[in-house]
Order: structure tokens, then sequence, then C-alpha cells
């Protein structure tokens, strides 16, 4: 069989680890799917940075849609990221002239997947992106042909390695946030803009993408509730585990009777739970389908190794020969679905004010939220001198999220707390 002859745009953290597979796995990888990969063309910005790999034999571009146009090559695979500028035109140059195309980038296709999906359908051609999610679990693949027969209910999970990696250190170590997030920058897990994972649009892009596939829908981005890890301190941290708790960022895509709602933010999810005992770069997703009921995945998340595998299992479908359609239904059947609004998210939530300890300050904390019919499940106060600051923690029962808003707006306008409350919702799953 003729060689499948790959170009790969894109040579850092990923990309790089691609081009090394492909170079000194050749013979194991062509026993697996009948076919010889041949890393044949790449590019990048830099041409003189030493990437771990020899590249002496390989064509250089400097420009990475003049790789996608290159007769050189049979598969394009784009990984360099990016919502648009050169990652969007080499896609699109690669599938306008009917070459498939391999993506780990889930901003890419968050905001363009569906046109990108007809190209590539028009074309009878596939558009691969198990990388773009959750990096080593092939979560796309299962959602898309394992669960395929499936009506799935619901779709969530901790998305981000350098989130979770950050929370982890940060609750067994101690140490500060922005020393952590240097760290897991250090290690390749983060984006080229970290605040894409610490704000949870990483999570997002993710999120929507796992849903377009699970429910079959478009991926609709802009119909997420997002929320990052930047407020979550250790204090929240500690009063977590005290109620039997950890602290996770997580992304939760739900259908329910008036459509779908999603929502990215840091939650409590309680010990002994599927999610809380995941840890550091690792990332666990949970889909609830109708025949199968729950099935949980877990594995690295991010990284060299776990984001490689994925790519390279992308590329061996397209050396065997096998088209999925990009996000498990024809492209031209994919519709925006219909939004839950947040404000109508139904759960418990935990509370921290901080407050002035002088008489009456938890009867007008109690008034606010009985007002908008929150209840108080249970209650913590540390004790200190009085008129000195102390931390009232609550967790409340099942609230409508837009009573909970007014309720904390309320408190505030009532001049009892001296910081902002903080809200940190609960997932019982
Ligand atoms: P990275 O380390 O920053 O590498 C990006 C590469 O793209 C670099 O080699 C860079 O060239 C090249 N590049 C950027 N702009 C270019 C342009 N205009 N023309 C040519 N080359 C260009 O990024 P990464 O971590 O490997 O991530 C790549 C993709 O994988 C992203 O979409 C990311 O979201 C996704 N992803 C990453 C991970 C992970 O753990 N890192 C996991 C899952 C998915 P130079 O090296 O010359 O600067
Ligand atoms: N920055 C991402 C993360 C890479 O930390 O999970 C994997 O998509």
């Amino acid at each position: 069989m003729t060689p499948l002859r790959i170009g790969i745009a894109g040579l850092g953290t990923v990309g790089a680890a691609v081009a090394q597979s492909i170079v000194s796995q050749g013979a194991a990888l062509a026993a697996k799917c009948g076919r010889t990969l041949e890393l044949t063309a790449v590019s990048a910005r830099d041409k003189r940075k030493d990437r771990g790999v020899a590249l002496t034999k390989v064509e250089w571009f400097d420009d990475p849609v003049k790789l996608a146009q290159s007769a050189q090559i049979d598969v394009f695979v784009e990984l360099m990221g990016g919502e648009g500028g050169a990652a969007k035109a080499s896609v699109e140059a690669a599938l306008a002239r009917g070459l498939p195309v391999v993506t780990a980038n889930k901003a890419l296709l968050a905001h363009h997947g569906v046109a990108l999906a007809k190209a590539a359908e028009s074309k009878n051609i596939p558009l691969n992106f198990e990388a773009a999610v959750a990096g080593g679990i092939p979560i796309i693949k299962a959602l898309r042909e394992g669960l395929g027969a499936n009506q799935i209910e619901r779709v969530y999970g901790i998305l981000n390695g350098t989130c979770n990696y950050i929370l982890t250190t940060m609750e067994a170590s101690g140490r500060a946030f922005a020393d952590v997030l240097a760290e897991a920058q250090k290690l390749g897990y983060a984006e080229a803009d970290p605040t894409f994972d610490i704000g949870g649009m990483d999570t997002a892009h993710k999120l929507c993408l796992l849903a377009a596939v699970a429910f079959g829908n478009a991926p609709a981005l802009d119909g997420i509730h997002v929320e990052g890890i930047e407020r979550v301190s250790i204090a929240d941290i500690k009063f977590a585990d005290e109620f039997g708790y950890r602290i996770k960022l997580l992304g939760v895509a739900t259908r329910t009777a008036n459509g779908i709602e999603q929502r990215v933010h840091p939650a409590m999810v309680q010990h002994g739970t599927p999610l809380a005992d995941v840890d550091g770069v690792f990332n666990a997703v949970v889909a609830e389908g109708d025949l199968a009921g729950k099935s949980v995945y877990e594995g690295r998340g991010a990284g060299a190794g776990p984001t490689s595998s994925a790519v390279m299992a992308d590329l061996l479908d397209i050396a065997r020969g096998v088209r999925l359609p990009t996000f498990g239904a024809p492209a031209s059947t994919l519709k925006r679905p219909v939004i839950v609004p947040m404000g109508e998210h139904i759960g418990p939530c935990y509370l921290r004010f901080t407050v002035i300890d002088r008489p009456g300050v938890i009867a007008v904390l109690s008034r606010c939220l009985a007002d908008q019919a929150v209840s108080i499940e249970s209650m913590l106060q540390r004790s200190r001198s009085p008129g000195e600051a102390v931390p009232v923690v609550m967790i409340t029962h099942e609230a409508r999220e837009a009573s909970m808003t007014k309720a904390l707006q309320a408190i505030v306008a009532a001049g009892v707390v001296t910081e902002q409350p903080v809200m940190i919702r609960m997932e019982r799953f």
C-alpha cells in the first residue's frame, strides 16, 4: 500500500511529540494500520529551533497555508493553536483541496467547527479532533462510536489539566496560585495564553465539543456559563475538606426538558465520588446514557505524550481509511441547541461570608437568604474576638441560581460583609 505522507504545522509541545512518534515508531504503526506513516513536511515559526527530532529529510515551510497546499502530503495535521489566524487559514486550505485534517485545536473547532465539518463533509474526507478534548482520554471516540446508540442525558468532567494540577498542588502543598501556575506552564500543560486555562475558557471550548458529540447539536460556545479558578482560595479548599468535599473546575452539559444547560465553574465534589479523586494533570469525563448508564473515563489530560497519543490515533484511523462525521452526526444536520439560562440552574451551594463579629449579623444573612427562599442546610462560624472579621460558612439546600444571586446582592447591600461573598456550587453526582 502507498505510504501516508503527513505534514505537520506546529512543532511545539504536541507537534514535536507527534513528529517523534511518526519518525521513531514507523514500523510498529505500519504493522497496526497496514500502511507506512511518513513525515514529509513541517511548518513552524523558527526554523533554527531544536525540536529534538531529526527533520533533515523533511521539507520545511515557513507558511502553514503553503504546507497545507503542498502536493507532498496526504494529510494535514494542525498543531499550532488559536481560534483563527494561521490555524484556521491552513485547515480551510487543506479541506478545500480535499485533504484529511487532524487537529488538537479546541478553540478553532469551538468557534468554527460546523463550517469546517461541512467543508470536510462536502469533500467526503475526515476532520478528526480526538486530542482537542481531555488529552489522552479517547472520549470523542467513546461518545461518537462506543456510545453512539445512546441518548446521552449528561456529560461532565474535569477537562483542564492545568487547573486540576493547580488545585491539587495548592491543596497538597499550600503553595500560592501563581507559583503553581508557572510550574504547569513549564511542564507544557498550559495554553499559550494561560488565562484560557485558569479563566475556564479552555474547559468551555472542550465542553461545547463534548456536548455537540453527545447531544448531536452544533457546538454552542456562547451558550456556556464560564467561571475560572482565579478566586479559589486555600481557605475554601480547607473548608471544603471539612465538609467532605474537594474543589474541582468542572464542565457540565445536561439535556433538560427546556434545552441544554452548559456550565463551567469551580465546584465541590464529594469525597469518594469518581471526580473527587482525580488529581494533578489527570482529566476525567463521565457520560450518562440511556442504554449504558453511567461510564467514567480517566487519564492524562495534557502534555506531550497523552496529547500526541490522541493525534496518532486519529492518524491511524485515516491510514486505515476510516471516516466518521466530525461531530458524530452529518454536519448539514447540526443545529444550534436551545440554551437554558444559568439563572434557572438548581443546586446546593457553599457560601463563605467574611463578617464583623457583632450582634445581628447572622440574622441579616439568614433573612436575605430566606427572602429568596434559599434554605440553609448547615453552618459554621470560627470564633475570634468580638468586633473582628470572621468567616461564616454555610451549605444551602438546593436553590435556584437566580434566587441565590439576588440573596447575595442583598447581603452585600445590607453592609454586613467586609469582602465579596464566595459562592461555590456543590455537585452531588
Ligand atoms: P505550543 O507548544 O505553543 O506550540 C505551537 C507551535 O505552533 C510552535 O511550534 C510554533 O512555532 C507553531 N506556530 C505558531 N504559530 C505559527 C504560525 N503562524 N506559523 C507556523 N507555526 C506556528 O503549543 P502546544 O501546546 O503544542 O499546542 C498545540 C495545539 O494543541 C493547541 O491547539 C493546543 O490547544 C492543543 N493541545 C495542547 C495540549 C498540551 O498539553 N499542550 C493538549 C491538548 C491540546 P515555534 O515553535 O517556531 O514558535
Ligand atoms: N491547556 C490544556 C490543559 C491542554 O491544561 O488541559 C490540554 O487541552
